[in-house]
């Protein structure tokens, strides 16, 4: 009798881990893609912008790419009422969030919200902690499907997070609606150990990106090249709806001021805003655009707008690219695709064009490879067992490898 006890116990424990595995990667089975009002914006936000973003989103082909969300990051709170309830600043957002989510909602897209796992947000606004179960009612009360969770003003140790943010996942599973949670702790508490296990299906890795190739002024700001090389070693611990976060894409803001335009962030070139877009897609990184989606000029929509890059970034099997190749001139990253192929990416980092011979046995590719490059949107070759060719400095050569 004891015996069975145990082994019923043993299975229900089986199938609700395996539940709640399910539950998590049904939140976002591939990164997330959409837009997010902070770089661009930061407090200055509004309902009306929120509305012509997600119209710009159907309008201008993002939505049908495959960006699907319209997040609203800090600066929309107006306190609290005299139930406690959370709600929104009343000049902000004059017509509550109820009310935007079902706008956002009527143009097939979702709608993201902001918090903190502290009595206020990093902006200085009011935050969640003590109000996880109440919040996260409201937030699905309005049909909120995503939620941003920030660190500011929270205790420096790795425990203390993860039981905030387990506080905030579990108050997200019982609020009655689907809401998948963002963990924006930066990094320093390793939570590519524990976000997934904690109830999140992204968590960023890094410092807050700006609007630069990399930190030439040494003041800690994160650009580009800075990001990917933090990220490159953690390939292992993405997965299925469990995602290393890299922060948002600065394609098209070009040194625009705002928060990405800080710390002498005085913007990039179009070849650069490429390889960001290249090794975000590479590296399964969610994909939350900032720039002005109502005044895009030709470059940035062909960037943003790749269906190629695009594909890589959503791939079924769920993979962020491995480093091959990692030195002072260039890097050589594989991510294997679904259907036995591959996305092979070469980026020169250094400020002058060169031209890189690889050698796919050397990369651990046994077959021979027809290529295509994503960029140029052809195929360069129909059976390869090496590539060489010209790469541009900052460019990011991307090729799909397939076997007959
Ligand atoms: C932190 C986050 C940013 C943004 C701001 C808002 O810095 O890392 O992405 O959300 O807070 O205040």
């Amino acid at each position: 009798m004891k015996k069975l006890f145990f082994a019923a116990a043993f299975l229900c424990g089986i199938l609700s881990a395996s539940a709640q595995g399910n539950t998590t990667e049904r939140l976002a089975p591939t990164p997330p893609m959409g837009w997010m009002t902070w770089n661009l914006y930061g407090v200055h936000i509004n309902e009306q912008l929120i509305r012509d973003v997600a119209d710009a989103m159907v309008r201008e082909g993002f939505k049908d790419a495959g960006y699907q969300y319209v997040y609203i990051d800090d600066g929309w709170q107006g306190g609290r009422d005299n139930r406690n309830n959370i709600i929104p600043d009343p000049q902000k957002f004059p017509s509550g969030i109820k009310a935007l989510a079902d706008y956002v909602h009527s143009k097939g897209l979702k709608l993201g919200i902001y918090s903190d796992a502290a009595q206020l947000t990093c902006g200085g606004y009011t935050a969640s902690l003590g109000f996880e179960k109440q919040d996260a009612k409201t937030f699905a009360s309005w049909g909120i499907d995503y939620l941003k969770y920030d660190y500011c003003g929270a205790p420096e140790d790795a425990e203390t997070a993860q039981t905030r943010y387990k506080a905030i996942a579990d108050a997200l599973r019982s609020s009655g609606r689907d809401i998948a949670l963002g963990i924006c702790e930066w990094g320093p508490r390793k939570p590519w150990l524990w976000a997934s296990n904690v109830g999140g299906q992204l968590w960023r890795t890094t410092y807050d990106v700006r609007d630069k190739w990399k930190d030439l002024d040494d003041n800690g700001s994160k650009g580009i090249l800075d990001i990917v090389t933090e990220n490159k070693d953690l390939y292992p611990y993405a997965h299925k709806g469990a995602w290393n976060d890299m922060d948002m894409l600065v394609v098209g803001l070009y040194g625009a001021k705002g928060p990405s335009g800080d710390l002498n962030s005085h913007g990039c070139s179009n070849t650069e805003y490429e390889t960001q877009m290249s090794m975000w897609c590479m590296m399964a990184s969610p994909l939350a655009m900032t720039c002005d989606l109502t005044k895009l000029n030709a470059e940035t929509k062909r960037i943003l707008l790749n269906k190629e890059i695009i594909a890589i970034n959503q791939d079924g099997l769920c993979k962020q690219a491995e480093p091959k190749v990692i030195n002072e001139a260039y890097h050589v990253y594989l991510k294997p695709l679904e259907g036995n192929r591959y996305a092979l990416a070469v980026m020169n980092i250094s400020d002058k064009a060169m031209k890189i011979t690889l050698s796919f046995p050397e990369l651990g590719l046994k077959a021979k490879y027809g290529m295509r490059d994503v960029w140029m949107h052809k195929q360069v070759s129909s059976s390869a067992r090496k590539w060489a060719g010209n790469v541009e400095s900052h460019q990011t050569k991307v090729f799909v490898l397939t076997t007959k």
